[in-house]
C-alpha cells in the first residue's frame, strides 16, 4: 500500500532509524526480538536474559526480549522508557543505529531529538487498538522533522490472531493520516515481537501478507538526502591563517558540491569571488560535496569569518533577521515573548526574540489553537528576529530535501545554557535592509551636550515595596536641584498607560520590561537622565537593557530589602492580599526575584536611610561623569 516502496538494497550504508510507540505497544520487545533474531546479543547477555526473563519478565517462563534493550535501570522499575537510547548493530547487507524515543505524551522533546539525525522512522501500532493518538502525534513530530520513510509495524498481531481485515483496516486509517501529513513513503507492517514473525523472518501465519518483513524494509530504505544537487552552501567553522600567506576556511559541506575556479558569494555580506582551491583530509580535491569536511581558498581576499556562508553565486540563500519558524518548545518553562534567547544555526549564532505564536498546533487532531505561548512540548509557527541577518533557508518544502543544517537551528537559555528549543525555518520574512535607520541631523551627542550632561538609566530593581519608587524619587529632586534633566519612569505610572494591557505573568513581566527598555533608550538618546523603578524580576532583560545602550551608560541600582521586611512593611497592602491568594502571581510569594550578581550599587535598605541611598546614587553618578 506504500505509495512509492523502496525496493533497491542500501548495501553497506548506515540507516539511522527512529522508533516510536509506547510502553504498551511492545517497542522494547520488537527492537530485543530484532537484536536477538539477528544474533547480535553476546552470549553473556544471552545467560543474563533468560535470569533476568525468569525474574522480572513479563512473559512468565518464556524470554522477555524487551529486557534486552530496556537498560535503564528507571525504565525496569517504572515500566517506562525515558530517554533517548542510541542502539548500533547490523545485519548482513547493512548498519543500524537505532534512536529509541519514548512514547509518552510528555516526551515530545526526546523524540524531536531523536528524530532530528533520524533518516527513517518505525511507528508502531498496537493491532488491538489501531490508529491511536500517539499514532497521530509520533507521525506529525516525524513529518515536522523531515523524516520521509515510515514502517508502521502493526504489532501484536498474534494476540490480534494474525487477522488480514484489521490490518487491512489499520492501514487504511494510517493511508489517510500519511496523506493529511504529506508522508508519501510508508509500508505497513504485521508482526509480533513475541512469535518473531515478520521481524527478521517471515512468519507463516500470515500468508495473506507478502510485502517486506521488519528487516527488509530497513535494508532497502534509501538515503536519498538530495542535498549534493542542491546550490552550494558552505557554514565557515574556523578561519586557519598558520602563516600570512595561506588563508583558509574549513567547515563540512552542508548542501551542494564545490571544484576550484566555482564562482562564489559570502554570506552575509553579500561580496563575490570564485574558490581557489579545495583541501580535503588527504589533499588536494578537484570536487567535494555535501557531507564533507573540507578547507575552501578564495582567489581575492575578502573578509570571511566564522559564521560565514560561502554560497554558490548564481543561486544564493536569503539573508534576513525576521523568519517564520515551526518551534517545538522543550524547555520547562515556557516560552517568554519578548525574551532574548541565544540562536545556533549552521555556524552562525545570533541573539532572537520570539513574538507570540501564531498558533499552537493540537498534535493529536492537528488543530491550530490559540496561543499566547508554548509550553514544554507544545509546536507551533513563531516569527522569530535576530540581531543581525541570518543566512537560511527553509527547512523542509514539500516533496524536496530536507535541509536540516540550513534550515534547522535551536534556541539557548543565555542565562542558565540549555537548549530550549528547537526550530525549523519555514521562510524569511524581512532583509534587515528594507528597514532602514533614519539618520537624525541633531545627534544623540547633540542633545546630550544642549542639556551640558551625560545621559544615563539609572535603573532601581527590587521586590515591591522594596523602596525603589521613594529612593528615586529623591534621586530625581536632586537631580533637578542641580539643573539636571531626568525623568522618572515608575512601575505603578506606566501601567496605566503605556502597558496598560500588561498584568503579572511572566511573559507580561517580560513585555514591560522591554517596552520600559526601549523607552529609557529613547530618552537617553534626547539626552536626559532616566530613572526607572519596576521590580524588573529577571537578570535577562534587565541585561537586554544594559545592551541596548551605550558602554557604561546603564546604572544598576539593587535595592536590598528581604522579603520579609518589604512583607512586614506592605505599604501598599499587597503581600497580605498575595498571601491570602488573591494576588496571584505576586514577586517573592508565588513569582520569582533573580536579585542582580554584580549591581552598580547595592543599597542595604536596612543600613541606610532613603535620603542615605539617594545620596549614594548621586555620588556613584557623579563619579562616573567626572
Ligand atoms: S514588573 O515585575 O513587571 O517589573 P512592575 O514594577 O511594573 O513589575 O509593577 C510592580 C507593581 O505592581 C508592584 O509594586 C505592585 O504595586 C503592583 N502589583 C500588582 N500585582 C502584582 C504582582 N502580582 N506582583 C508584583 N507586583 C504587583
Amino acid at each position: 500500500m506504500a505509495a512509492a516502496p523502496d525496493t533497491d538494497t542500501e548495501t553497506g550504508t548506515t540507516l539511522r532509524f527512529l522508533t516510536c510507540g509506547s510502553v504498551d505497544d511492545g517497542k522494547s520487545t520488537l527492537l530485543g526480538r530484532l537484536l536477538f533474531d539477528l544474533g547480535q546479543v553476546p552470549d553473556d547477555q544471552l545467560a543474563a536474559l533468560e535470569r533476568d526473563s525468569a525474574r522480572h519478565g513479563t512473559r512468565g517462563s518464556a524470554t522477555d526480549y524487551a529486557l534486552l534493550v530496556d537498560g535503564l535501570s528507571a525504565e525496569r522499575e517504572q515500566g517506562i522508557t525515558i530517554d533517548v537510547a542510541y542502539r548500533y548493530f547490523a545485519s548482513a547487507k547493512r548498519h543500524f543505529i537505532a534512536a529509541d524515543c519514548p512514547g509518552h505524551e510528555q516526551y515530545t522533546r526526546n523524540m524531536v531529538t531523536g528524530a532530528s539525525t533520524a533518516d527513517a522512522a518505525v511507528v508502531l501500532v498496537d493491532a488491538r487498538k489501531g490508529v491511536l493518538e500517539q499514532t497521530r502525534r509520533h507521525s506529525f513530530v516525524c513529518a515536522l522533522m523531515g523524516i520521509r520513510h515510515v514502517a508502521v509495524a502493526v504489532t501484536k498481531m498474534d494476540l490480534a490472531d494474525w487477522d488480514e481485515a484489521a490490518f487491512r483496516a489499520i492501514e487504511a486509517d494510517y493511508a489517510e493520516l500519511a496523506g493529511k501529513l504529506g508522508i508519501e513513503r510508508w509500508t505497513a507492517i504485521p508482526l509480533s515481537g513475541v512469535s518473531g514473525d515478520n521481524v527478521v523472518a517471515r512468519g507463516g501465519t500470515a500468508g495473506w501478507y507478502e510485502g517486506p518483513t521488519l528487516l527488509d524494509w530497513l535494508e532497502a530504505v534509501r538515503i536519498e538526502d538530495g542535498l549534493a544537487a542542491l546550490p552550494l552552501r558552505f557554514p565557515v567553522q574556523l578561519v586557519q591563517r598558520p602563516d600570512v600567506d595561506f588563508r583558509g576556511y574549513a567547515g563540512t559541506i552542508a548542501q551542494g558540491s564545490v571544484a576550484p575556479g566555482d564562482p562564489v558569494r559570502l554570506l552575509p555580506s553579500g561580496r563575490t569571488t570564485s574558490i581557489a582551491r579545495v583541501i580535503g583530509a588527504d589533499g588536494e580535491r578537484g570536487h567535494a560535496e555535501a557531507g564533507e569536511a573540507v578547507t575552501l581558498t578564495l582567489a581575492d581576499e575578502v573578509d570571511c569569518a566564522r559564521g560565514d556562508v560561502v554560497a554558490s553565486a548564481k543561486d544564493a540563500p536569503e539573508v534576513a533577521d525576521q523568519h517564520e519558524a515551526m518551534l517545538v518548545w522543550l524547555a520547562e518553562e515556557p516560552m517568554l515573548p519578548g525574551r532574548q534567547y541565544a540562536l545556533k544555526l549552521a555556524t552562525q549564532n545570533a541573539v532572537a526574540t520570539l513574538a507570540e505564536p501564531k498558533h499552537k498546533v493540537a498534535i493529536a487532531t492537528f488543530e491550530e489553537l490559540a496561543a499566547r505561548t508554548l509550553e514544554m512540548n507544545e509546536i507551533g509557527p513563531v516569527v522569530v528576529t535576530t540581531d543581525r541577518e541570518i543566512v537560511a533557508e527553509p527547512y523542509a518544502a514539500a516533496g524536496g530535501p530536507v535541509r536540516k543544517t540550513m534550515g534547522g537551528f535551536i534556541l539557548i537559555d543565555r542565562d542558565s545554557g540549555a537548549t530550549v528549543a528547537a526550530g525549523m525555518i519555514r521562510f524569511a520574512l524581512r532583509r534587515a535592509l528594507n528597514i532602514h535607520r533614519q539618520p537624525l541631523d541633531v545627534s544623540r551627542e547633540t542633545h546630550a551636550a544642549l542639556k551640558g550632561q551625560r545621559p544615563a538609566v539609572l535603573w532601581f530593581t527590587g521586590l515591591s515595596g522594596a523602596g525603589k519608587s521613594t529612593i528615586a524619587n529623591l534621586v530625581e529632586k536632586r537631580l533637578a536641584a542641580k539643573g539636571r534633566h531626568s525623568f522618572l519612569l515608575d512601575g505603578d505610572n506606566v501601567r496605566h498607560g503605556l502597558n496598560k494591557d500588561l498584568g503579572f505573568t511572566d511573559a507580561d513581566r517580560v513585555e514591560n520590561i522591554r517596552r520600559v527598555g526601549e523607552v529609557a533608550r529613547l530618552m537617553a538618546d534626547a539626552g536626559l537622565i532616566v530613572l526607572t523603578a519596576f521590580i524588573s524580576p529577571f537578570r535577562a532583560e534587565r541585561e537586554m537593557v544594559r545592551a541596548m545602550l551605550p558602554e557604561g551608560e546603564f546604572v544598576e541600582i539593587f535595592v536590598d530589602t528581604p522579603l520579609a521586611e518589604a512583607e512586614a512593611r506592605d505599604v501598599k497592602g499587597l503581600y497580605a492580599k498575595a498571601r491570602a491568594g488573591e494576588l496571584p502571581n505576586f514577586t517573592g510569594i508565588d513569582s520569582p526575584y533573580e536579585p542582580p550578581e554584580a549591581p552598580d550599587l547595592r543599597i542595604d535598605t536596612g543600613a541606610m536611610s532613603p535620603e542615605e541611598a539617594a545620596e549614594a546614587v548621586i555620588r556613584l553618578l557623579e563619579s562616573r561623569s567626572a
